[in-house]
């Protein structure tokens, strides 16, 4: 059946939002109400673009070609309703246009319905080819600018439109939490309030007011819930979590970005305290719809329903996975390689295992958004109308993004920004690749194919000869990420050197692949950098990596340390001005850096931490710590006010504190406020977060800055596993200035 509907656009002038709203449910339930079971269940149903594809699964044809044959089936007999991702690598718009044109035109011939195709943009859209590719999202997090993460959503909303897709997997919202996760650089960090405030403001740039608009998309947090603390540290392995800690640090992510209208979830691959999350209907109902009020769409993540089987074992066979996954909460299956899906839900409601008012809701919730984006009126888009796709003015963007995110980690003697008339060495990994400053999710899953990178982007070796002259700057490989190249041509250049730039840290991965059984940096760079030290020759330390892989073994020997993290196309770029004095840096750290791989603790730890000895009460003892960032410019913190020092449960408590730049260069200061509370019922952190703000001060100039405290700011998840404030006394800190108030 095609359903041919006849309805007004609905961003009809004069409507209020109201009224928009009441119309799409009302167009919502006009359509469910002539739909078949079996179009129902294919609604449900996500297919990769390999299964519409010439070829095979997993090894489609090159180049990539839609396959008549299997469109039809897929469309016509099974009625799918999403398709997801790329076939391998990145594609041309031309390509995306084309592929979007055919599959709508078939899906609206066929039933009436269009498609909606979702795809990971997470750092730019990395699937389309010339795309503007900015920081990853760790790396994003170390500006503490949320107005930056507000600018690549909103520049990867209109480059992801003008590939002809309205909905793409990101951001993330999981806590970055424990380090050794090979997916920590795609969290915005181990901080609630600062993973709040960058993944609100992404999620905003995103979706604008209205997703029915050409320049915006559907935001997708994931992966809910308990995703980024699998307790090997190894990616997809069981995390354990109580109820505490879940609520206080876990969920209020996800209520942030819900409260700020992100309109899908993603739901977690992985299991916790034994429940696969695609099984647990306390999650996925109790918790996501009825207590945080989540009405959007819920897709699984890639495959998990098979998983709840061949991974997890709690259910015998896929029909049982499905009536168990559907049951709980799931919406839509991201399938994606095989077809039996919609069959089987189909036999399970017949059956009468899944009942139909489970199916209406998930298939309402799926067409909502269809028309929330406006594809029903217009499935195509105009791919044309996107002149700044991939443009020079999009590049800026990214590149200023990268500036702010750079963290200057150490500068002993100022070695820091160095000479740009000195002879330097260039070595390392990381120092002649793009794909290195990328990471994972650029023009392939893994992000290590070369073919798809854009033309003309340098890499920290090609920035740094732009800018000192070719003839000053000596580049040897060294070392690859885990063998030694040719250190002793390192160690020569070096000896004819004023300083050796020495890029280490991680070559691309994501998911699985990206597990590593060693924190340490690999033996191989360790190598490079001990053979530079005995030449005498300072060494400057740039790393380019997803995870902090540690420098324990040598950091004392090293100069300065830069941290790149994974800062995208225009990241080389940055790193350039950075060093060579042209940008002052002013990245902090999103999570703590490790010194040792078997002391791995955030910096909300619990504990007194009065004695660092190996006696202590936590052995908290980190490298750098979270927040820490250091400038060429010194910034002094003074006058730190508080408005009372009491505070009740409906007023504010206002701190002030002025900050001022006493160098002799303009920079950017991230001002922190934690706050600690001294007695709890539920042994507190030793400081939490509670509010931070970048300002930016000329040599000379100086800045009040001011935080506003309430009553919530101060709560905590207690005894009884509620929410909580407690009376008592609470220390404020602020650049090192304390001050203390009751509640
Ligand atoms: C990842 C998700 C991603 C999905 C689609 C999964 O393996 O966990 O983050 O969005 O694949 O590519």
């Amino acid at each position: 059946m095609i359903f041919m509907l006849s309805f007004m656009p609905y961003t009809s002038i004069g409507e209020t939002p109201k009224e928009k709203a009441d119309e799409i449910d009302q167009k919502v339930a006009d359509l469910l109400s002539k739909m078949s079971l079996k179009d129902k269940v294919g609604e449900m149903t996500q297919l990769a673009l390999d299964m519409i594809s010439v070829g095979e699964p997993h090894n489609t044809k090159e180049p990539h070609q839609l396959d008549p044959a299997k469109l039809k089936k897929v469309f016509r007999d099974l009625r799918v309703g999403s398709i997801m991702n790329v076939s391998g690598h990145a594609y041309t718009r031309e390509h995306w246009r084309d592929i979007m044109t055919n599959i709508q035109e078939i899906a609206m011939k066929e039933k009436g319905i269009p498609v909606l195709y979702g795809i990971d943009a997470i750092h730019g859209t990395n699937y389309t080819v010339d795309a503007t590719l900015f920081p990853q999202q760790i790396t994003l997090a170390a500006s503490w600018n949320p107005s930056l993460a507000f600018s690549l959503g909103s520049i990867t909303a209109y480059e992801t439109r003008a590939s002809c897709i309205p909905w793409t997997f990101s951001p993330v919202f999981d806590l970055g939490r424990d380090v050794r996760w090979s997916r920590l650089w795609e969290t915005f960090g181990e901080d609630v309030f600062l993973v709040k405030k960058m993944g609100v403001s992404m999620v905003k740039g995103y979706q604008g007011d209205d997703l029915n608009n050409p320049y915006h998309v559907a935001a997708c947090m994931k992966h809910f819930l308990g995703y980024s603390t699998p307790w090997t540290g190894k990616d997809r392995t069981p995390a354990y979590i109580p109820e505490r800690q879940l609520k206080e640090y876990f969920v209020p992510t996800f209520q942030a970005a819900i409260d700020a209208g992100a309109a899908t979830i993603m739901i977690s691959s992985g299991e916790m305290n034994g429940i696969p999350v695609h099984a647990n209907p306390k999650i996925l109902k109790d918790l996501l719809r009825d207590e945080m009020g989540f009405e959007g769409l819920a897709v699984s993540d890639w495959e998990d329903i098979l998983l709840l089987v061949s991974r997890h074992r709690v259910a015998k066979d896929h029909k049982e996975a499905i009536k168990m996954a559907v049951n709980a909460g799931i919406d839509m299956s991201m399938v994606p390689m095989n077809t039996e899906f919609p069959v089987l839900l189909k036999e399970l409601v017949e059956e009468g295992e899944v009942p139909m008012e489970r199916i209406d809701e998930a298939v309402s919730r799926i067409l909502k958004l269809k028309f929330q984006l406006g594809l029903f009126e217009n499935p195509f888009y105009n791919a044309d109308k996107y002149p700044d796709f991939g443009s020079e003015k999009h590049a800026t963007a990214s590149f200023n993004t990268a500036l702010e995110c750079l963290t200057l980690l150490k500068n002993n003697d100022n070695i820091l920004p160095l000479s740009k008339t000195g002879k330097v060495l260039v070595t390392g990994p990381t120092a002649n690749s793009i794909n290195a400053l990328n990471g994972g999710w650029t023009g392939t899953w893994q992000g290590r194919n070369e073919q798809y990178n854009t033309k003309g982007k340098q890499t920290i070796l090609e920035a740094i000869q732009a800018k000192l002259g070719k003839e000053q700057v000596t580049f040897v490989e060294g070392a690859s990420e885990l063998e030694a190249v040719n250190i002793q041509e390192a160690v020569e250049a070096a000896k004819k050197a004023e300083v050796a730039i020495v890029c280490l840290g991680e070559m691309p991965y994501t998911e699985k692949p990206g597990d590593r059984d060693d924190l340490y940096i690999p033996d191989a760079q360790r190598a490079l950098v001990e053979a530079i030290v005995e030449t005498g020759t300072p060494i400057v330390l740039v790393l380019a990596e997803g995870r902090p892989r540690l420098v324990s073994k040598f950091e004392e020997k090293v100069a300065g340390v830069l941290l790149a993290y994974l800062p995208g196309n225009e990241g080389g770029r940055a790193i350039a001005e950075v060093l060579f004095g042209d940008y002052n840096p002013n990245g902090k750290l999103p999570y703590t850096y490790p010194r040792f791989p078997h002391s791995i603790l955030t910096y909300d730890h619990k504990g007194t931490d009065q004695i660092k000895t190996d006696f202590s009460y936590n052995a908290f003892n980190p490298q750098w710590e979270f927040g820490h960032g250091l400038s060429y410019t010194t910034f002094e913190y003074s006058d730190l006010n508080l408005s009372s020092k009491q505070l009740d449960a409906k007023g504010n408590l206002n701190v002030s504190v002025v900050v001022k730049n006493t160098g002799k260069m303009d920079g950017k200061e991230v001002v922190q406020l934690y706050i600690t509370d001294k007695v709890a019922t539920v042994t507190p952190s030793v400081k939490r977060l509670r509010g931070f703000e970048k300002v930016d001060l000329k040599a000379g100039e100086s800045k009040t800055v001011e935080f506003s405290i309430r009553a919530s700011n101060l709560a905590f998840v207690g005894i009884d596993n509620q929410w909580v404030t407690e009376e008592g006394e609470f220390e404020v800190n602020v650049g090192g200035l304390k001050g203390e108030f009751e509640y």
